[in-house]
Parts: structure tokens; C-alpha cells; sequence
């Protein structure tokens, strides 16, 4: 068989593990051949290629990014992209594609699965809200560089008697917010889940600096507060539609400033956490998704997505993956809401 390769969307660590993976195993186990599309479903459309193979993988396990590149190109966008699309895989005589994305790049994969494609989907953000899948890969990498710029955050907001503001990527689930709040003792959290009250915010911050610590609040980049618009750095939007975000952040510290007479500053860690290396947990979650990825491929077990399922890869159809996001459940956020203001 020939195998197309393709990673869109927003990149994240891992991406050249599962491709070395799915290269590995597919030629030296099943003798396929591969092809990789460059820069996701721009790849395909264009017929933009590069070759790849055993000595294109070699040594990428640890690199972050995509040997790939990655677009947030959306071919149902476009005048006649699917028949591009299909028209490309024919010319490069491509017999299956292996899709690495999220909700974007994956949805489209479902859509061109019903049209008669052959594909096979793996998961991918840092924002960890695939359903279908306890995790991405991608997401501990990006929770531990939040965590990190935490730990580092809180010695300088206490020698300054500050408020710091994390503000940290996820525009509608806040995973990452609450898991490296969680494991960085922030004070407070807040979730583009759940509307928060700026006042209740302001006595957190308050109460923490009571007991002489300085406060880190987390917040996700899609957070909003209750009486407000959604704060937005533009109304930008990207082929599938979704605002380009930042700002939160800085109009939190502002008003913190104000409202507790306490200086404030704020940190957007942005593309740090989606850059570099990832965490041996990553790594290995990426292998194995590759591992699986390459098995539905050889066993023509298209329209199916890979995902974990305990500690188990699974597969299951694309269509639970992308058809709705995983958000963070209100009992979870309840459990982090315990520590807040002490
Ligand atoms: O979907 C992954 C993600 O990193 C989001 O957390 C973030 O909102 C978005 O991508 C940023 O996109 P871009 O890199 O296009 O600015």
C-alpha cells in the first residue's frame, strides 16, 4: 500500500513521534510505502509532497513541531477542494491517508471518510478536548510548561507582593488551565467553562495576600467574565472559523489592580506551550497511537480514529471523536475550587 501522511491544524510535541511510528513499523513490518503531505489538508489539495520514509524519521522522536508542517486549511472551504483532494491521492496513487489533528483537521477527515476517502485519524492538541479519548498528546507537554512558569511565577509575585496573571491557551475547554492551576497551587482558576465573577476574583486575591502569599491566578484564554463580552485581541477569523484570542489576561490583571490596590501583572505563555520537546508521557502515547494508526491502515479499518481508553490505544469511529468537544466537567472544576483564596 502507499500512505499519505498529513499533520494540520495547531501544531504540538509529539506530531513527528506518532509520524516515526507510523513509518517505523509500516515499512518494517508491513513493507508499505509512504508519502507525506505537507502542511495538513493544504497538502493534499495542492499536491504538495514530501518524501517520506525510514531515513526521513530518523532521530525526530524528541522534536517538537512537525516535519510535516501544518496548516488550519479547511478544503470544504474551498471551490472544488474535495475533488482536489481526491484527485492528488490518485496522482501520487496514495490508497490511505493517516490524518494527525484535532477537532479541524479530524473533522475533515470525517467528512472525506463518508465521501469515499480511506483514512484513518490521530488525535492531537494541547488542548485535550477530543472526545472519544482520556487524552491527547500534546496536552502533558503543555500542562508541564505551564506548571513550570508557575512554580517560577510564585517566588517573584511573592518577593514583589504582586498578583501574577497566568494566561494560558484553550479557547472553549480549559484543560490546561485546570490541571497546571491544579499542579502549580494556583490560587484561582478560571475556565472558559464557567463564567466567572471578576469581585469574586478580586476577594480571593485579597484573602490570599491576608496570609502573606502572593496570588497566581490561571486563566484560560477563553475565560469570560460574568457581565462582560468575551474579551478579544481581534475578530480575526481562521478557515474554520474560530477567533483569534488573547487579552483576558491583561484586562483581569487591570482590574485586579484596581479593585485590591495591589500591583498586578500578567504572563501569556502562548506558543511556549505548544513548543519543544515532549515529556516522556507524550512520547510514548504518541508511539503508540502511531502503532495503532498504522495497524487500522494495514487491516483497512478506515473512518476510525485511535484514542485511550485507560491505558489501553483503542480505536473507535471518527465521528465520536470530533462530533463534540470534551469540555471540563463542573466536578472537576469543584475540586480545584477548594483551594482557591487560601
Ligand atoms: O488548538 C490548539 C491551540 O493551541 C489553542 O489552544 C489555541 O487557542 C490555538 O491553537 C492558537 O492557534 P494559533 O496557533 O493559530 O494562534
Amino acid at each position: 500500500m502507499r500512505i499519505g501522511v498529513l499533520t494540520g491544524g495547531g501544531d504540538c510535541p509529539g506530531l513527528n513521534a506518532v509520524i516515526r511510528a507510523v513509518v517505523r513499523k509500516g515499512v518494517t513490518a508491513y513493507g508499505h510505502e509512504f508519502v507525506g503531505f505537507r502542511d495538513g489538508w493544504k497538502g493534499p489539495l495542492e499536491g504538495l509532497t514530501k518524501p517520506l520514509g525510514i531515513a526521513e524519521v530518523r532521530g525526530i522522536l524528541p522534536r517538537g513541531g512537525t516535519i510535516l508542517g501544518s496548516s488550519r486549511t479547511n478544503p470544504f472551504k474551498i471551490e472544488g477542494g474535495v475533488e482536489k483532494i481526491k484527485a492528488n491521492l490518485a496522482e501520487q496513487g496514495v490508497d490511505a491517508l493517516v490524518a494527525i489533528g484535532g477537532e479541524d483537521t479530524l473533522g475533515v477527515a470525517t467528512k472525506l471518510h463518508d465521501l469515499g476517502v480511506n483514512v484513518v485519524g490521530v488525535p492531537k492538541t494541547i488542548d485535550n478536548d477530543l472526545n472519544g479519548t482520556d487524552y491527547t498528546f500534546g496536552f502533558d507537554t503543555a500542562v508541564n510548561i505551564a506548571m513550570e512558569a508557575i512554580d517560577r511565577l510564585h517566588t517573584t509575585a511573592e518577593s514583589h507582593h504582586r498578583t501574577l496573571v497566568v494566561e494560558v491557551m484553550g479557547r472553549h475547554a480549559g484543560w490546561i488551565a485546570l490541571h497546571a492551576g491544579l499542579a502549580g497551587g494556583a490560587n484561582v482558576i478560571l475556565l472558559p467553562e464557567r463564567q466567572f465573577d471578576v469581585e469574586q476574583v478580586a476577594t480571593y486575591v485579597t484573602k490570599r495576600f491576608q496570609v502573606e502569599y502572593a496570588p497566581i491566578v490561571v486563566v484560560a484564554e477563553g475565560a469570560q467574565p460574568l457581565d462582560g463580552q468575551m474579551v478579544l485581541h481581534n475578530q480575526e477569523l481562521d478557515s474554520f472559523g474560530h477567533v483569534r484570542l488573547g487579552g483576558i489576561g491583561q484586562w483581569l490583571a487591570e482590574q485586579l489592580e484596581e479593585k485590591t490596590g495591589k500591583e498586578a501583572r500578567t504572563v501569556v505563555l502562548g506558543h511556549i506551550q505548544r513548543g519543544g520537546t515532549p515529556t516522556a508521557f507524550d512520547r510514548v502515547l504518541s508511539t503508540r497511537f502511531g502503532l495503532q494508526a498504522i495497524d487500522a491502515v494495514h487491516e483497512g479499518d478506515f473512518g476510525k480514529m485511535v484514542a485511550l481508553k485507560g491505558t489501553d490505544v483503542v480505536r473507535i469511529p471518527l465521528i465520536e471523536g470530533t462530533g463534540e468537544l470534551k469540555t471540563v466537567p463542573l466536578e472537576r472544576y469543584e475540586e480545584a475550587e477548594v483551594f482557591f483564596g487560601n
